[in-house]
């Protein structure tokens, strides 16, 4: 592949399209590192073959668990929870995903022997403190620990159950706990900020653990009995609502389009693209609703706007859209009105800055804009904003959404953008411009 694309033309209307996205990223990590401590053979369909994925296949492979990833289906031989195999000296590389690294710290909390876990130049700057601090609790013990990877830890065979309070709002954080509380006697108890919640309805509905959810001022309630062996399972993981987001966003921001996107997950807890879109006059609906192992699941339908409002949002919906951001911030670029933003300090803290960047790029644009400490982005948006200039986007840690943001822009405001490492896809999304290419968009 070539180091980066042009785009010089926006895309053209495109009408009654249906698309697939791949799996959900957040879902295929948590099946492979679940399925790796069932019992016996798992298996599951539409996982996502990215290489945040794979990287995970690679680490679980390396605890000695046997994984066949095929062309339509990934088969994982667990050995149940005390099954890995912990050789001296092990080196996990989870390469970009924090997730992958996250969970896997908790998944390896009994090791025997040294594990060295790190990851590329992006995940290397990321903080692991949030996790090192309650798995240390529960009894992970860890090397030259600056907080950052490569981290070396070591387990341990005396775990304690712990009261956490995750107050970060970080689905990773909540998931990095629960993982290490199935090796962990007794209850285990949690008080979360809401996040996604894949990882409690997977313990529910499909590893049927003895596990307790509640909600309660605000916060939700996680309680876990540890030391149950739960048995293989099969899973169909369905699109992925991170990747549907960027065509939502395209088909909003095109002129007269209207596009389906099959399959995907609409869990609550991952929707708050739509909800904020729709609160600024989008029309987004689900058909084909259904419920798949407490999974919500549907058909997502959405049209071209001209009209757009601006929106001053509640920051409790920031959890729900964490990894919408950089598109919700094009989109109040282009509306009536002045948008406001807050408690965005999570932001700063993924695969990229992605709110130094989402401030740069609109910088970048021509849009009025202001950010306010590490936190906060308050948008003028234009409804007549046509690029004209040349655009070069590079030197952003090859963060895959950075990448597609601007192809979007660049499909729907036009200019002439130059946009380097087009190979940062496939960390996340692997037919993102494959897809584009079919709906029309012209890349070079
Ligand atoms: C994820 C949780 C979120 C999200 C990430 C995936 C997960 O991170 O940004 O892309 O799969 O649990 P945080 O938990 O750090 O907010």
């Amino acid at each position: 592949m070539k180091n980066f694309i042009q785009i010089n033309k926006k895309i053209n209307n495109f009408r009654n399209k249906e698309i697939f996205v791949t799996g959900d990223k957040s879902l295929s990590i948590r099946f492979v590192i679940l399925s790796s401590l069932a019992k016996g053979k798992s298996i599951a369909r539409n996982l996502l073959a990215s290489e945040d994925v794979i990287n995970a296949i690679k680490c679980i492979k390396k605890l000695g668990i046997k994984i066949n990833l095929k062309k339509n289906y990934c088969e994982v031989f667990g050995k149940g929870l005390w099954g890995y195999k912990y050789k001296d000296n092990l080196l996990l590389d989870a390469g970009n995903s924090g997730t992958a690294a996250r969970l896997l710290c908790a998944a390896i909390i009994d090791s025997k022997n040294k594990i060295k876990i790190t990851g590329d130049n992006s995940l290397k700057k990321r903080d692991m403190l949030r996790i090192i601090n309650p798995l240390q609790e529960i009894g992970l013990r860890f090397e030259k620990n600056n907080g950052r990877l490569p981290l070396t830890v070591n387990g341990s065979k005396n775990l304690t159950s712990i009261k956490y309070l995750e107050n970060l709002g970080s689905a990773q954080c909540k998931s990095a706990v629960m993982i290490a509380a199935l090796k962990v006697p007794g209850v285990t108890n949690l008080k979360c900020l809401p996040s996604r919640n894949h990882t409690e309805l997977l313990f529910k509905n499909v590893l049927k653990l003895p596990i307790i959810t509640k909600k309660e001022e605000g916060y939700d309630i996680i309680q876990i009995n540890g030391l149950n062996n739960f048995k293989s399972f099969k899973y169909k993981i369905p699109g992925d609502i991170s990747s549907a987001s960027f065509f939502i966003v395209l088909t909003l921001l095109s002129k007269n389009s209207y596009l389906i996107i099959k399959e995907t997950n609409i869990n609550p807890t991952r929707v708050g693209i739509i909800n904020i879109l729709n609160k600024m006059g989008a029309n987004i609906f689900f058909k084909n609703k259904k419920v798949y192992n407490g999974e919500e699941i549907a058909d997502i339908h959405v049209s071209s706007i001209t009209n757009l409002k601006s929106i001053n949002l509640n920051p409790k919906l920031n959890s729900s859209a964490i990894d919408e951001f950089l598109l919700i911030f094009l989109v109040a670029a282009v509306c009536k009105g002045k948008s406001k933003f807050s408690g965005l300090e999570e932001l700063n803290k993924k695969e990229s800055k992605r709110l130094d960047w989402g401030y740069k790029i609109l910088k970048m644009m021509g849009v009025r804009v202001k950010k306010i400490d590490n936190s906060e982005l308050i948008i003028w948006g234009n409804p007549k904003l046509e690029l004209k200039n040349n655009f070069v986007i590079k030197n952003f840690l090859k963060d895959h959404r950075i990448f597609m943001l601007t192809v979007i822009a660049a499909l729907t405001l036009g200019g002439n953008w130059k946009i380097y490492n087009p190979e940062s896809v496939k960390t996340s999304f692997p037919t993102f411009l494959k897809i584009i290419k079919n709906l029309g968009g012209k890349i070079s």
